[in-house]
Order: C-alpha cells, then sequence, then structure tokens
C-alpha cells in the first residue's frame, strides 16, 4: 500500500469532509481541505485534486487541488478524467503516454488514477484525480482505497 491507511487517516478524511451545510461555498471548501489532506498521506504523486460535473453536464471542470497549475475544462470525451465521468469506474494508467487522448498538465505525471464521484442520486458529480511522476504508481489496493475515499467525500457533499 502506498498510502497510509490507518484509522487516523480516515478518523481526519471524515472529520473534514463531515458537517456539509448544503451550500456549493462550503463544498469547495471541504473539497480543499481533503485535497490537502490527500497530498500530505498519499505518497510519490505529484498532483491531487477534483474535476467537478457543470450544472449541463457537457464538461469537468477545475476544483480544488494539491499540486502544478492544471487544465480548467475537460470535455467528457477527453482524457482519464473524462473516461472517468463517462463510464462511471475508476481509470488506473500505469503510464499516460500510452494513454490516448490522455491531458497532459504537469509534463512530470507518469502515471494517473481517475476515480468517479457518484452521488447518492447515481449521478457522476466530480472526479478525484491523482497524478504521478513514478511510472506504474498506482496499484490495486491504492485503487480500492481511493474509490472507498471517493465514495465518503460524495455521499457527504452532494445530495
Ligand atoms: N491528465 C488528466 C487531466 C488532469 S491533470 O492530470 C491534473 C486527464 O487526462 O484527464
Amino acid at each position: 500500500m502506498q498510502v497510509q491507511t490507518s484509522n487516523s487517516f480516515l478518523e481526519q478524511l471524515s472529520a473534514v469532509t463531515e458537517g456539509w451545510d448544503g451550500s456549493v461555498e462550503r463544498r469547495y471548501c471541504h473539497l480543499s481541505n481533503i485535497s490537502a489532506l490527500l497530498n500530505q498521506h498519499l505518497e510519490r504523486i505529484n498532483w491531487v485534486g477534483f474535476y467537478v460535473m457543470k450544472e449541463d453536464r457537457t464538461a469537468l471542470v477545475l476544483g480544488p487541488f494539491q499540486g502544478k497549475v492544471a487544465c480548467t475544462d475537460i470535455s467528457l470525451d477527453r482524457g482519464v478524467c473524462g473516461l472517468a465521468a463517462c463510464t462511471k469506474g475508476s481509470v488506473r494508467v500505469d503510464d499516460v503516454h500510452t494513454f490516448p487522448g490522455h491531458i497532459a498538465c504537469d509534463s512530470a505525471s507518469k502515471s494517473e488514477l481517475g476515480v468517479p464521484l457518484i452521488s447518492r442520486s447515481g449521478d457522476v458529480v466530480g472526479v478525484l484525480d491523482v497524478d504521478s511522476a513514478q511510472i506504474g504508481r498506482f496499484s490495486e489496493d491504492d485503487q480500492l482505497l481511493l474509490e472507498r475515499v471517493a465514495k465518503i467525500i460524495s455521499e457527504a457533499l452532494w445530495t
């Protein structure tokens, strides 16, 4: 496992995720702290953050993140994030250079994991995206953990 999965990590995730008041402003407040927490706990990553589904559901828009400046809009037919949103499934890429349509934000990124955020009503509301400068950084266990994290986040911050 490349991430600390101790109770303290999950307790901290719950602490920064719980208590949403239903407003868009506070959703962004929680997502900001969650991106900081993930950045502290995930090893060997160079970007972690959120893309949020536009209201008209045509594209994803950059949300809170940690890392270098990133592209702001991703249409659903493009990139790792677009595919994760369209298929409602995680997209784990060992080598981004072999992934057709990969959108390079940080040229250092070599592997990537995009996990859809799915609301309690079953809609894709965004994508949790993590990049690493190491090829093959993300294991199946990492994917399972981040899917668990994504579920906690989307169920707490969307209706
Ligand atoms: N590589 C992503 C774009 C977002 S950045 O990695 C921050 C993609 O192909 O969707």
